[in-house]
């Protein structure tokens, strides 16, 4: 039975990003009938910012069950037993939101996801493929008025990092910019959907 890992981080009701990545994860459970869906929504229930007791416990070996790691074990578990990771989120000032980062902190742990040797960060899970679907209100890219991203190679590096390497990157671009070009960015949703998610699948 294949699991998939359904990550939503917009707050917003009427969201682009959330529906689209609930669309994707749609299509992968038609792909893969029976799928188990588990969905951690970080708008709802956001994870808490590292406080003084994550840093010390992170600073010196501390057992995976001491109850200062009590919310990274359950979203770290959460990604083991995924196949598949869908993540739904908006650019925010050119990379991801502070909620979807508050998530990073707590599954990319040491000794814990990856281990650090003198030759550079190893990971330590498996990989699988990950979607992430990016709602943007203008347009990434070279040509004015173009903005930075910083979230799509953050994000491949930090996945990189514990071992995820079969990442997919889905872009709503010009949301803000009216609906003749939501409209646009949704076909190239569905195109994408159609084209390079099977692809993404069979990696
Ligand atoms: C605090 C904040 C920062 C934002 N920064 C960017 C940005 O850097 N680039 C961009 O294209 N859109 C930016 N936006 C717009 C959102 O990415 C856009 O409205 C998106 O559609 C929201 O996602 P959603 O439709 O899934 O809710 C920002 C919005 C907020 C609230």
């Amino acid at each position: 039975m294949t699991t998939i890992l359904q990550l939503l981080v917009s707050p917003r009701p009427n969201s682009i990003s959330r529906r689209v990545a609930r669309d994707v994860t749609g299509r992968i459970a038609a792909l893969r009938p029976g799928a188990r869906i588990i969905l951690r929504d970080l708008a709802a229930d956001p994870p808490p910012h590292p406080d003084a007791g994550f840093y010390a416990a992170i600073l010196t070996p501390t057992p995976d069950d001491d109850p200062c790691f009590a919310a990274s074990e359950q979203m770290i578990r959460e990604l083991e037993a995924a196949d598949v990771i869908v993540i739904g989120t908006p650019m925010n000032n050119f990379t991801v939101p502070s909620t979807l980062k508050a998530w990073i902190d707590h599954i990319v742990r040491i000794r814990r996801t990856f281990r650090s040797t003198p030759e550079g960060k190893i990971g330590l899970l498996r990989d699988r493929p990950v979607v992430v679907v990016i709602a943007h209100g203008g347009y990434c890219g070279d040509a004015p008025p173009a903005q930075p991203d910083f979230l799509t190679p953050y994000l491949r590096a930090i996945l990189a990092t514990i071992g995820i390497e079969s990442v997919g990157f889905l872009r709503l671009e010009g949301l803000a910019r009216g609906p003749a070009a939501v409209a646009r960015a949704l076909d190239l949703a569905q195109s994408w959907t159609d084209c390079e998610l099977p692809l993404l699948l069979r990696r």
